[in-house]
């Protein structure tokens, strides 16, 4: 579409088949000049063509300007990880947070984790060296530490957030040493305030006082693992969306995976791939839309209707036609 902007769409397996619609429902409620191509890949499509990933899908994805993915099955790694890829994505960014009407551990919880999407321990160099002796090489740029800085300020300073970085130079002197003085270096240059965490203590102080922080900007794995103890928080998979941000493309996702144990019952919360739309239009600058789609959002699981996961009885069809009429 001309002057519009080009999205693909790969619902997957699962739930994703279910909750992906229910986002694009949402997007063309807006009346927005957004044009969608749906592509397949998963479990499904390992069966009857044999790959989970076929080159077209692959293709699509590179060539838009935004994907929207639901969850892959068995497959997930043969899917997403080559799909992170197509667009190039550096940051993952994460948002956790506790909405009104939603059973939370800790319902002040506003965080987002920003975290490096290449490289550190999740860089893929391992080996065994010797017979039960293996070893992983920890990669740390001073370029990708950088980029993730500027992206994490970026996205704090927007929003109104407060910084924390996260890392354990204390004891990876040399990586995270490295990545702490990149940022140091991103965020002095800024005249940006911040904090330093050591991540394990941030780990506990996250689950003591989570409203204390805001954005966090971590190395790979400590933004993997931190963003799951957040999710814990904030009462559940069903509610946390996610962007995997490319310098030209992005791809965005929900965290949870294809939940095959309520798959095909049309019960799936379509929340976390509703909320994962509104980053999209963040990242296409649809900053009203977005905050429109969320505030729709916020609504319905402030007053009903709720799926079971949240307590309700209500289909993934009745959620989503809440949050259009709010619309
Ligand atoms: P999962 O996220 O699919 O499900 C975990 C639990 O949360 C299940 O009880 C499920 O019913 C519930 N749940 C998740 N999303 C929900 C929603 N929107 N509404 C209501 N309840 C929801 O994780 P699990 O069970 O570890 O993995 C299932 C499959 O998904 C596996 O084959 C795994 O490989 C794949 N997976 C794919 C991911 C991806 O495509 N990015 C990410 C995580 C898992
Ligand atoms: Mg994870």
């Amino acid at each position: 579409m001309t002057g519009g902007h080009d999205i693909a769409v790969v619902p997957g397996d699962g739930i994703g088949q279910e909750v992906t619609p229910a986002a694009v429902e949402v997007l063309e409620a807006l009346d927005l000049p957004l044009s969608f191509v749906e592509r397949a890949a998963g479990d499904h499509v390992l069966e009857s063509r044999g790959t989970a990933l076929p080159d077209g899908t692959r293709e699509t994805v590179e060539r838009a300007d935004a994907t929207l993915f639901g969850a892959a099955g068995e497959t997930a790694a043969d899917v997403i990880l080559p799909l992170r890829r197509a667009v190039d994505s550096f940051a993952n960014v994460r948002p956790a947070r506790a909405y009104p009407g939603v059973d939370a551990l800790k319902p002040e919880t506003d965080l987002v984790f920003v975290r490096e999407n290449t490289e550190g321990v999740y860089a893929g160099i391992e080996s065994e060296i010797a017979e039960g002796v293996t070893t992983c090489t920890r990669v740390v740029t001073e370029a990708a530490s950088r980029r993730i800085a500027e992206f994490g300020f970026d996205y704090a300073e927007e929003r109104g957030y407060d910084v924390t970085v996260a890392h354990k130079s204390n004891v990876m002197r040399v990586t995270d040493g490295q990545f702490l003085d990149a940022v140091r270096a991103v965020g002095d240059a800024r005249g940006a305030e911040y904090d330093e965490a050591l991540m394990d203590a941030l780990a506990m102080h996250l689950v003591l006082r989570p409203e204390e922080y805001g954005v966090v900007i971590c190395p790979n794995l400590a933004g993997d693992m931190l963003s799951d103890l957040a999710a814990g928080l904030v009462g559940g998979l069903g509610l946390l969306p996610s962007a995997n941000v490319g310098s030209e493309n992005a791809l965005f996702e929900p965290v949870h995976g294809s939940a095959p144990d309520i798959a095909g019952q049309g019960v799936a919360n379509p929340s976390a791939m509703v909320l994962s739309a509104a980053l999209l239009l963040d990242h296409l600058d649809y900053p009203a839309e977005a905050d429109r789609v969320r505030e729709a959002v916020e609504g319905v699981l402030a007053d009903g209707p709720r799926t079971p996961d949240l307590g309700g009885e209500a289909s993934t069809e009745d959620v989503t036609s809440a949050v259009v009429e709010r619309l």
